[in-house]
């Protein structure tokens, strides 16, 4: 599977631009500011149905206009034509061969896609959201049920916490309506967990294996999967909970509050991992995420690897081009700011590459 073309309209800083890509290696290099990474979130856009930054729409409109587009020629058994066409405000449009999806939702999971960017540290560093959205992320891709599980639970919880607020604004207590609430989201949330644990369980061997070979260490690396689920099911947790919640004004118990618990050496990540550690172990989280897809989609998904060698020495960069090279891997675009280092990579990839330069939102081969 790869992206043969892609033309982009109002996208970002890109006013107009057709781009024809190598069925392997690309390198994107161009000064800070130029588009690279815009570009790279196009890629994304066109797989996933939405930008990989959680922006709106809005914002992904090149300023100014009043929409943007996406054609992106793909080849998988066969040409698949995939077109994005967003209006702000508007109900978004993604056709495949010309035909609209009902739901977005629907696309999810056809063009199996992985990116790697600077900011994963947020991974280990940030709240328990980021955390959440990777395994969403991953989970959405090999299962369409899954995506619309979460969408039903997180509209389901944001009437029940309205509800709460309602119940404490005004005085009143509707016992039947939350027990409804209580009763409704118990299912989509018993799939999710259910997901999430199966989910953890095959992700942790490639984690490990994928850290040991970047790192070059033996040191023991965990992630494992918490949650309040465990401990009972959602509809009993949530009668459990109920006087908390009225107090809280908002729900306490749930697959929203779930989080992947990171150790290195049996040490809490956050606070004991050396940032060598740290880029090592999100850098494996996203190779180990990649090759999970691959496995279970028996495609080679996108691999998008945004500024990497800024924020990598030279001993792990070399580490993971060796794997890129060697490993199962597909179509990958790396960006850069320094042209010369991506061209040292080249020469790794036996002239199935091609190199791109962007300035302005204009690129150039
Ligand atoms: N909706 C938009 N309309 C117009 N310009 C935009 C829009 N969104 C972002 N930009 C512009 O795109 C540019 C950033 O592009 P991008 O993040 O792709 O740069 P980059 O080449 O990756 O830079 P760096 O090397 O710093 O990561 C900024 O100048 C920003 O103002
Ligand atoms: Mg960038």
């Amino acid at each position: 599977m790869y992206l043969k073309q892609i033309k982009l309209t109002n996208f970002r800083n890109y006013a107009f631009q057709s781009i024809g890509f190598s069925e392997r290696l690309n390198l994107i290099s161009g000064l800070n500011g130029m588009g690279k990474t815009n570009l790279l979130d196009a890629v994304y856009y066109l797989c996933m149905g939405k930008s990989h930054f959680q922006s709106t729409d809005k914002n992904v409109v090149k300023k100014g206009e009043a929409f943007f587009r996406l054609e992106g020629d793909f080849l998988l058994e066969k040409d698949e034509k995939i077109v994005a066409k967003v209006v702000p405000s508007e109900q978004k449009t993604i056709e495949r061969n010309n035909t609209p999806y009902p739901r977005i939702s629907e696309h999810v999971g056809l063009l199996p896609i992985v990116f790697m960017a600077p900011d994963d540290t947020a991974l280990a560093l940030e709240g328990s959201e980021e955390r959440r959205r990777f395994m969403d992320n991953s989970l959405c891709q090999l299962d369409q049920q899954y995506l619309e599980s979460l969408v039903a639970y997180n509209k389901l919880l944001e009437k029940r916490n309205a509800i709460l607020r309602q119940f404490a604004a005004h005085g009143g207590f509707n016992q039947v309506l939350i027990e409804t609430y209580n009763h409704q989201l118990t299912e989509p949330a018993t799939y999710v967990f259910e997901k999430r644990k199966w989910f953890n369980s095959l992700f942790q061997p490639l984690f490990n294996h994928f850290y040991a070979s970047i790192s070059q260490e033996a040191e023991p690396v965990e992630c494992n999967y918490r949650s309040q689920l465990y401990d009972s099911g959602l509809e009993h947790l949530l009668t459990n909970s109920l006087e908390k919640d009225r107090q809280l004004q908002r729900t306490s118990c749930g697959i929203h509050r779930d989080d992947l618990a990171f150790h290195l050496k049996n040490l809490p990540l956050k606070r004991f991992a050396s940032q060598g550690q740290l880029k090592s172990f999100v850098i494996s989280m996203k190779l180990a995420q990649y090759e999970l897809l691959r496995q279970h989609k028996q495609k080679l998904p996108i691999l998008l690897l945004d500024d990497l060698f800024d924020k990598l020495d030279d001993r792990r960069a070399s580490q993971l081009i060796e794997l890129l090279v060697n490993g199962d891997f597909g179509q990958v675009f790396i960006t850069d700011t320094h042209p010369e280092r991506a061209a040292e990579m080249t020469s790794s990839f036996n002239g199935d590459y091609k190199k791109f330069m962007v300035e302005n939102g204009v690129v150039l081969e």
